[in-house]
C-alpha cells in the first residue's frame, strides 16, 4: 500500500504541481457559477490541494474534506471541516452538497461503485462533480497504474469514456473536458 501518512508532507508541499494550469483553469471556471456560500465536499481530499485551490478562487465556499488518512487531512486549512472516512461510506447528509471534488483519488477507492453511489447521495439535484484522474490507455497513465498495482493499491483506473459511461449509469450527465494521460470530467447530477 502507498504510505500516505508518511508521504503527507510531500503531498502538502508539491501536491498542487500535479494539476497544472489547464486543470486549475477548468476548476476555476466550474466553480464560478456555484451559489454564494455553496457547499463542496472533497472526497479522497488528502492534504486538501483541490479544496485550497477553490478557496484561492472564491472566499465564500463551505468546504468539507473526507479521507481515511488523518495525517493527510492534518494539512487542510482550519476552516475546512474534516472527516476521517472512506468514499464508500461518506459521513455527510443526503442531498446537501452543491459540488464534489475527486482529485487523483478515485483509483484508490476500494469500491468505486459504492463510492459513486455515495457521491450521488450527498449531491443536490443539479449538483456537480469535478473528477480528475489518469488514463491507463496512455503510456504515462499505464506506468502509474502499474506502479500502484505493484504497491498493492486497488488501482481502479478508467479511460475517460469508460468512467463517463459508468457515471451516466449513476444518473450523471458528463462532459470530458480534457483528455491526455490525465483527464478531467465535469459531471452534473441530473435533476429528478
Ligand atoms: C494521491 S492522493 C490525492 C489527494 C488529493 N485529492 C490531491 O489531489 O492531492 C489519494 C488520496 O486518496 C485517499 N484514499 C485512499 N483510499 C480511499 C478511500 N477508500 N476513500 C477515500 N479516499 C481514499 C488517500 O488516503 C489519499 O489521501
Amino acid at each position: 500500500m502507498i504510505p500516505f501518512g508518511a508521504l503527507a508532507p510531500l503531498f502538502h508541499r508539491f501536491g498542487e504541481r500535479i494539476y497544472g494550469e489547464e486543470i486549475k483553469g477548468l476548476l476555476r471556471v466550474l466553480i464560478e457559477d456555484l451559489p454564494e456560500g455553496a457547499h463542496l465536499a472533497d472526497i479522497g481530499a488528502g492534504t486538501c490541494v483541490l479544496s485550497h485551490l477553490t478557496q484561492r478562487y472564491r472566499d465564500d465556499l463551505t468546504l468539507t474534506a473526507i479521507d481515511p488518512c488523518e495525517k493527510m487531512l492534518y494539512y487542510c486549512h482550519d476552516d475546512i471541516t474534516t472527516h476521517i472516512a472512506g468514499a464508500e461510506a461518506i459521513p455527510l447528509e443526503a442531498t446537501s452538497y452543491d459540488m464534489v471534488l475527486v482529485g487523483e483519488a478515485l483509483h484508490h477507492f476500494r469500491d468505486v461503485d459504492a463510492a459513486l453511489d455515495e457521491i450521488d447521495r450527498i449531491l443536490k439535484p443539479g449538483g456537480k462533480l469535478f473528477l480528475y484522474d489518469f488514463d491507463p490507455t496512455h503510456f504515462k497513465g499505464k506506468m502509474i497504474a502499474l506502479f500502484e498495482k505493484l504497491m498493492g493499491e486497488p488501482a481502479h483506473f478508467f479511460a475517460p469514456e469508460e468512467i463517463a459511461k459508468k457515471l451516466e449509469g449513476f444518473g450523471f450527465a458528463c462532459e470530458i473536458k480534457t483528455a491526455s494521460w490525465r483527464y478531467v470530467i465535469e459531471a452534473k447530477k441530473v435533476e429528478a
